[in-house]
């Protein structure tokens, strides 16, 4: 019988908690899904907590959801998101601390969706997930034209009504990606953990495509 380590099958693959009662999956991916606003953040978060069962923090959607239930946090926020700028780096990592130890220990990992949008954010959370013995394991980076961005975003702001789905906010929200959040890139880089997808196209070819990164965890 060969030796393999546990929670991966005889091809090397890991195999995750639920899908056999013999096989229980000790290793965390927490996963950064990085990219411009429309990039499709959100829509591969939701692709992946259905195939994995991940846990997610879009911290767009804890925002909107504070603001739609009127509390101080949201009075607080609702000012940033409208005018497209970031919500302060303290606030924001506080924020995210706290939701993330709302899921426990005992998960497969967590999808940070809008987070880190800066370089003391992405520190913070390093630090933040040292301090419980954690690390992100890849940074996804989802690669649109600006083009197609806007044209997206357009579609939704159409179709939901996001507030900030206007052209004059996704303009500002593309301009603060550019100069706050896409230096990033470098950072993750940096650290190793940086996968570059290209992100326009059909949906099912970038699902696969950040299916082979999470595989390769
Ligand atoms: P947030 O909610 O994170 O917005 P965002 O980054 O601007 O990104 P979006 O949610 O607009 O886009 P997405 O990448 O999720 O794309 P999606 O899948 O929806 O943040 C909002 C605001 O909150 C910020 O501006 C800021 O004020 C504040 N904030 C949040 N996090 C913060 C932080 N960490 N620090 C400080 N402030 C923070 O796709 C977009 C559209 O395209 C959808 O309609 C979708 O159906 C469509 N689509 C997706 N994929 C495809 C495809 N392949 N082809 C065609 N259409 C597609
Ligand atoms: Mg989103």
């Amino acid at each position: 019988m060969p030796i393999r380590p546990a929670g991966r099958t005889a091809g090397g693959r890991r195999v995750s908690r639920g899908l056999s009662a013999n096989t229980i999956s000790t290793k965390m991916r927490n996963i950064v899904i990085f990219g411009a606003p429309g990039s499709g953040k959100g829509t591969q978060s939701d692709k992946l907590i259905k195939k994995y069962g991940f846990k997610h923090i879009s911290t767009g959607d804890v925002l909107r959801n504070e603001i739609k239930n009127g509390t101080e946090l949201g009075k607080t926020t609702k000012g940033y998101i409208d005018e497209g700028k970031l919500i302060p780096d303290d606030l924001m990592v506080s924020i995210l601390a706290s939701v993330y130890d709302s899921f426990g220990k005992d998960h497969e990992g967590v999808i940070f969706d809008g987070f880190p949008r800066t370089i003391p954010q992405a520190e913070a959370l390093k630090n933040m997930l040292a301090e419980r013995g954690h690390k992100v394991a890849a940074m996804i980076e989802l690669d649109v034209p600006e083009e197609e961005l806007m044209k997206r975003l357009l579609r939704r702001g159409q179709i939901e009504g996001r507030s900030d789905d206007n052209e004059e906010t996704i303009k500002k929200r593309l301009n603060v990606y550019h100069t706050q959040t896409a230096p990033l890139i470098e950072w993750y880089e940096k650290e190793g953990i940086r996968h570059h997808i290209k992100g326009d196209g059909e949906l099912e070819r970038i699902f696969a495509d950040v299916c082979a990164v999470v595989d390769s965890l």
